[in-house]
């Protein structure tokens, strides 16, 4: 599914991103090797690194 329209670029590569280290939204968009645009999508890529941090640290207890 597209998060960011503008530049094309679905959940997968976004949270890809956002795993890799990423500690920012300029981050994530750098290293998929584009620019916000419009920033609608901005939110959402805060939720991922956010999502990413969390499963870094272990905080996220899996559900059975
Ligand atoms: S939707 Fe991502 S910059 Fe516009």
């Amino acid at each position: 599914m597209y998060v960011c329209i503008c530049n094309a670029l679905n959940d997968r590569e976004l949270a890809d991103a956002a795993r890799a280290e990423a500690r920012s939204v300029a981050d994530v968009f750098r290293r998929c090797g584009r620019r916000p645009q419009c920033g609608k999508c901005l939110p959402d890529i805060a939720e991922m690194i956010e999502e990413a941090r969390r499963l870094e640290s272990g905080s996220v207890i899996a559900a059975e």
